[in-house]
């Protein structure tokens, strides 16, 4: 079985790594000892007792927010050194062969069915996770799920949706993502989209949902998900939408998407993965809920986006576009190493094992051309630790030089979060111009040999004295 939310909570529980906190309230108690514990590298939380909510009604958080708790989702090892643990990842993404879900008649998530009038969603506690959020949000660690009228093709996306009311939940969903597409098929015929929403799905699943797993373009997400766990992930069929949901879900809802012209709401704002909040007065679409249904003893999955630090691993897995970039820049033969999110969706460092004098040009040049969502990226050699921030403004401070090391370029883009659009501009919802800037932090080429060494024993003499003289002993941080 494809490891369900409470297991991965039982699991970390087992590990030491599962903070139980009761009585803190929906607003904005739950919301600030999430952010607090996501800031400081703390354990996965578990909400219970929660004002105004029967006893076992629960709220899990901070769940995938360190990289050893993405590799367990995952059911990678959770040791495994980040720049193996990319390298491994890559190696099986460019190995895809995906497994169907397969359809089951019985799941706990029947426990509870509200069908209809019933159908309320106030039944469970959802909290306002940041300060300035427009209202609770249910929609942070959720698979929407949406099938394609035309091809059939069953599609997966996180998207947020805020409580408008026990019926009603907003969707906000960025129009370059594959869910967009399918939206826009039933809405062109001015038909509302049927739509199924797991709440608290399996920590997998989410993962792949939200796009931090690596699921290429035109992948169906279930089948990939059955090829990270190597055996299907088990689905119901939605009683009002035929939908699949995955059986192992907490909670779950269902309902329509109606044309935005037909009824739209404004939502938010929230807070945003970007660090910000995006204050818009644009209306969105909504959904109108026709059933729920949840487990006894239900658990919310809440994935709130907090500002972002250096170990933000809350979509931590590589990123779609990092994976994708790094394929397509090793397909046209480029030396490329790594490819890392510094700053997610802020700032990438592309590592190049330079072999030509033709490498470093070409990169940039497929840089200034990638359709990747990233304002700075920064190549460096392959002796800098991409992961540091401190080497790579070493490598740009001692190696850029700052007339010909500098390169913008101009692409489309349609991400509406962008923090730099205006208010105006966030209510576009056709690509406009994105600027980018590349920056050389390799070394030239041509001076390669008689560049400056750098100020570093080697390798071999410092794993060397490390054994000899012990140093493990009394220094941490490894050799
Ligand atoms: C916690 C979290 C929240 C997200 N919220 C949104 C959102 O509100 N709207 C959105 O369009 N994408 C959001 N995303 C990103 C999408 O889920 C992601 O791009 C996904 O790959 C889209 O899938 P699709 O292209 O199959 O529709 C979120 C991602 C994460 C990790």
């Amino acid at each position: 079985m494809v490891t369900d939310l409470r297991t991965f909570l039982e699991e970390l529980d087992g590990i030491g790594d599962l903070k139980r906190v009761n009585g803190a309230g929906l607003e904005y108690e739950i919301g600030c000892i999430a952010e607090t514990a996501f800031h400081r590298r703390g354990p996965a939380l578990l909400f219970d007792e929660i004002p105004g909510y029967p006893h076992g009604f629960r709220v899990a958080s901070n769940l995938a927010s360190t990289r050893q708790r993405s590799l367990m989702a995952i059911g990678a090892d959770p040791d495994t050194p980040e720049a193996d643990a990319m390298r491994a990842w890559k190696a099986r993404w460019n190995s895809y062969r995906g497994i169907p879900p397969r359809v089951v008649d019985a799941s706990p998530l029947l426990e509870n069915a509200l069908i209809g009038e019933d159908a309320d969603l106030n039944r469970i506690p959802v909290p306002v996770w940041h300060e300035l959020d427009g209202g609770p949000y249910i929609g942070s660690g959720v698979a929407v799920i949406l099938k394609d009228p035309d091809t059939g093709f069953v599609n997966l996306g996180s998207y947020r949706l805020q409580v408008h009311d026990g019926k009603t939940t907003g969707l906000f969903c960025e129009p370059a993502n594959d869910g967009s597409a399918i939206l826009r098929k039933y809405w062109d015929k001015g038909q509302a989209c049927p739509v199924a929403v797991s709440v608290g799905p399996e920590p997998v699943v989410f993962l792949t949902a939200s796009g931090s797993t690596g699921c290429p373009p035109g992948v169906p997400e279930y089948e990939y998900v059955g090829f990270l766990c190597n055996e299907a992930v088990d689905v119901i069929e939605g009683r009002m939408t035929g939908l699949p949901i995955s059986a192992g879900s907490e909670i779950a809802f269902e309902g329509e998407v109606p044309p935005p012209e037909a009824e739209s709401r404004r939502e938010g704002p929230f807070g945003e993965w970007t660090g910000y909040y995006m204050i818009t007065s644009v209306p969105e679409p909504v959904i109108r809920v026709s059933a729920l249904y949840f487990r006894n003893d239900p658990i919310l999955f809440g994935a709130p986006p907090f500002k972002p630090h250096r170990e933000s691993y809350a979509f931590s897995l590589p990123m779609r576009s990092m994976t994708g970039l790094w394929s397509r820049l090793e397909k046209d033969g480029l030396p490329v190493t790594r490819v890392t999110d510094l700053v997610k969706m802020g700032a990438v460092v592309v590592s190049v094992d330079q072999k030509t004098p033709d490498d470093v040009p070409r990169i940039i040049r497929a840089l200034q051309e990638s359709r990747a969502p990233c304002r700075i990226n920064i190549l460096v050699d392959d002796d800098v630790n991409p992961e540091d921030p401190i080497e790579v403004f070493w490598a740009l401070g001692t190696r850029l030089d700052a007339g010909e090391g500098v390169h913008r370029s101009t692409v489309q883009s349609a991400w509406r979060l962008d923090p730099l659009r205006t208010a105006e501009e966030r209510e576009i919802r056709e690509p406009i111009p994105y600027r980018r800037l590349i920056l050389n932090g390799c070394r030239p080429f041509e001076r390669m040999k008689e560049f400056s060494p750098v100020n570093r024993f080697s390798k071999e003499r410092r794993e060397a004295t490390w054994e000899k003289w012990r140093l493990g002993d009394w220094l941490q941080g490894g050799r």
